[in-house]
């Protein structure tokens, strides 16, 4: 069983619907809707990161799950969707413009789904993309990436169209009152829900009533495309594992397809701050646990790196303990990136833990030797100490002056990640796709509209 951590639901009932709503620290929501009479159970939108999270949820509860829903066809993060339905045998429904395998479900506009005696009504919302569908049930709507707590979808990508966006939005509004609440399945302040009519008086995309205007705003200033976009739809749209280990090779060609934010390094402050992948996210594998919605926040598929692929193994562990999937291993770590043309860079203002190693041994093993024949005998013992320390950290590549060493004063760094990269400085709290936005947008909003 997977140990929990800090991705807790949010459980409230609107009428006769049970909703559980699992916050995603990428921005992303993941909901459950329940019938309380029958324990039927609706899941939308789930990240692959949350499978266990909500297959626990309804597994504690005692529900069944007749079906998983994914909105659209996500670009920014792993569905959940063909792991969660195949541990319940549930039904997977989706646009039939998403044209994903494994989906054996796909709703007309206008459809109803029924949880026991609650009916939950499917509408096309093209905008986002063209496969976009949203959920009306007991005064909710639950509107994936089509209408945002204070904004709305973006459309640069997948064949999203900003006019149908605008026609998606306005046709929800007429369609349901202003007391419907909203929950939208992202959003990248930590809200989880608002109401159509909070949204007709303060989102600012609903103040352009000119459906050219709107077209022109929202398609004026694109944010940047999500990281690993390209491999995110073949695993959205095809279903297939992300694999527990890449070559170096494959990773220097995803660091060079923009997906450096997505490099989770476990090496010491003082390894990263000598060298480090531009872009790359650093949480040392020691920290991994108490620093677990950092990790988190990387986008997935992940890819983890150490030196040399021994410290990216266990950490692929200690993640997976805690229920994040989309972890690859790069192989033989940064030492095989380069080999492999990776390109890296250097802060230049530390002496690489390599080399204080090799410092401090070279040294002691001189200490040793002199004091043995100025001193006593005995003193020969440290130096030969050292020596056949140095030979098993050669072939075991576990070195413990290494880690002494890392821990020294001078040794200790604050950075999270790569200095030079925009990600950097929101990799904590923040996905580092949503840095070079302002803070309130990320991979699935559109920049705010002009003022
Ligand atoms: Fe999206």
């Amino acid at each position: 069983m997977s140990q929990r951590t800090s991705v807790s639901p949010d459980m409230e009932t609107i009428k006769n619907l049970q909703v559980v709503t699992f916050p995603h620290p990428q921005g992303c929501r993941s909901f459950l809707l329940n019938d309380p009479l029958t324990g039927q159970t609706l899941a939308l939108d789930v990240h692959l990161d949350l499978v266990d999270s909500v297959a626990e949820e309804v597994r504690s509860q005692g529900w069944s799950l007749p079906y998983v829903v994914d909105s659209h066809t996500h670009a920014d993060h792993p569905s959940g969707a063909g792991a969660l339905a195949k541990l319940f045998s549930s039904t997977r429904i989706a646009h039939e413009k998403a044209n994903h395998i494994g989906v054996t479900r796909h709703p007309a506009d206008g459809d109803v789904l029924h949880l026991g005696d609650v009916p939950v009504t499917v509408y096309h919302s093209p905008g986002h993309t063209p496969d976009h569908i949203v959920l009306v049930a007991s005064g909710a709507l639950f509107g994936g990436d089509t209408l945002l707590i204070g904004g709305v979808a973006r459309t640069d990508f997948l064949g999203g169209d900003a006019g149908q966006l605008f026609d998606s939005v306005h046709r929800l509004l007429s369609l349901l009152p202003d007391e419907t609440v909203l929950y939208p399945s992202h959003d990248y302040k930590g809200q989880t829900k608002s109401s159509l009519g909070a949204e007709r008086k303060s989102n600012p995309w609903l103040s352009i009533e000119d459906r050219a205007e709107f077209v022109r705003s929202l398609t004026a200033n694109p944010p940047p495309r999500p990281a690993n976009m390209d491999d995110l739809l073949r695993l959205n749209r095809e279903g297939v594992d992300i694999p527990r280990a890449v070559t170096a090779a494959e990773a220097v060609e995803r660091v060079r397809q923009g997906g450096a934010t997505s490099v989770l390094d476990v090496r010491t402050d003082v390894e990263f701050q000598s060298e480090y992948i531009d872009g790359s996210v650093q949480i040392p594998l020691d920290q991994l646990v108490a620093r677990a919605d950092e990790a988190r926040a990387v986008p997935a598929p992940r890819l983890l790196l150490c030196r040399s692929g021994s410290r990216a193994e266990m950490a692929l562990e200690s993640l997976a303990k805690m229920g994040l999937a989309g972890l690859s291993v790069v192989g033989d770590g940064l030492e095989g990136y380069k080999r492999a043309g990776g390109e890296t860079e250097s802060s230049g203002e530390h002496v690489s833990l390599e080399r204080q190693v090799r410092i401090l041994a070279g040294a002691l093993v001189v200490l040793g030797t002199g004091l043995g024949y100025g001193v006593h005998p005995a003193f020969f013992a440290l130096a030969g100490f050292i020596g056949l320390g140095q030979i098993v950290a050669g072939v075991t590549d576990w070195c413990g002056m290494g880690l002494a060493l890392a821990r020294m004063p001078w040794n200790q760094g604050s950075a999270a990640s790569s200095g030079s990269s925009p990600a950097g400085t929101c990799a904590a709290n923040a996905p580092a796709a949503c840095a070079a936005n302002p803070p309130d947008v990320g991979t699935c909003a559109a920049q705010p509209p002009p003022a």
